[in-house]
């Protein structure tokens, strides 16, 4: 495509994607490629097929019933959608974070052990204990949750449960974490949190963030994609997009004159 720039280090890519919801089809011809340098931002209206296309990064469309993908996915160049890929598995290469935190209704040290249990990555009490250290220092908030692993992951406050969240995410050794407006339920100041985090975790996964707020795209990304109407209508360097749109569309929605 004339609009892709060249990324080094691919980590997932995505070709001709197009989604249908039934006769719907919300997204039309995606291609982007996504890697560990760069935070990928993806912008647009709603309605425009956002959350729809990320998630057919780890076929969490699989679970919407007439939800269909066609097109070419890859990770690490292989085929997501390809018959031998392990969904499981692949859910946990490639991570998710949503909306609204949904801590489940168990112990803190629970919500970030369940993964790497069920996965088989720890070998015994010792080593889970320490895969859970070092998942909540990576999401920050290790220090704020140590004297009170036993409590209720629901009791936290919004964005700690966020950054539990995002623990949790990061327990399975994911490889692509996916973020779908992971701050649109935070305060200012549990967002600029998990903006400090998205911008260490960069480099260590591809991550790959859903937002309608354009500063807080201008802040953690490199690379944004702006999709309008289930098409994404341009993408490059984040500093391009928002100083130097080539498109009209782009240009309207990024000066707030539609959105
Ligand atoms: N489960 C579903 N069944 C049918 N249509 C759906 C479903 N989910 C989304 N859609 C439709 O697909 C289109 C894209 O929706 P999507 O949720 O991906 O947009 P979005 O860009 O994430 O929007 P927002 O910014 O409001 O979250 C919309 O027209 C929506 O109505
Ligand atoms: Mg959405």
């Amino acid at each position: 495509m004339a609009d892709m720039q060249h990324i080094p280090n691919v980590k997932m890519s995505a070709q001709g994607v197009n989604v249908l919801y039934g006769e719907k089809q919300a997204i039309r011809d995606v291609s982007i490629e996504v890697d560990l340098e760069n935070v990928t931002a993806l912008i647009g209206p709603s309605g425009c097929g956002k959350s729809t296309f990320l998630r057919t990064l780890n076929r969490m469309n699989d679970t919407v019933s007439g939800a269909r993908v066609e097109g070419r996915i890859t990770l690490d160049g292989d085929d997501i959608y390809g018959a031998d890929m392990d969904v499981v598995q692949l859910r946990a290469r490639v991570g998710m974070v949503f909306q609204k935190p949904n801590p489940f209704p168990k112990s803190i040290y629970e919500n970030v052990a369940y993964g790497p249990r069920i996965h088989g990555l720890a070998h015994g009490k010792a080593d889970l204990d320490e895969i859970v250290e070092k998942s909540l220092r990576r999401a920050g908030l290790w220090d704020e949750v140590k004297d009170r692993l036993h409590e209720s992951g629901t009791a936290l406050s919004g964005g700690q449960q966020q950054r539990l969240c995002i623990g949790r995410a990061i327990a399975v050794e994911p490889e692509v974490i996916l973020m779908d407006e992971p701050c649109s339920a935070l305060d200012p100041i549990a967002t600029a949190r998990i903006e400090e985090l998205i911008l260490d975790l960069r480099g260590n996964y591809a991550i790959v963030i859903v937002t309608h707020n354009m500063q807080q795209a201008a802040r953690v990304s490199q690379h944004t994609a702006f999709f309008h109407l289930g098409r994404l209508v341009e993408q490059g360097p984040t500093t391009e997009i928002f100083t130097n749109p080539r498109e009209e569309r782009t240009k309207d929605y990024i000066t707030g004159r539609y959105g």
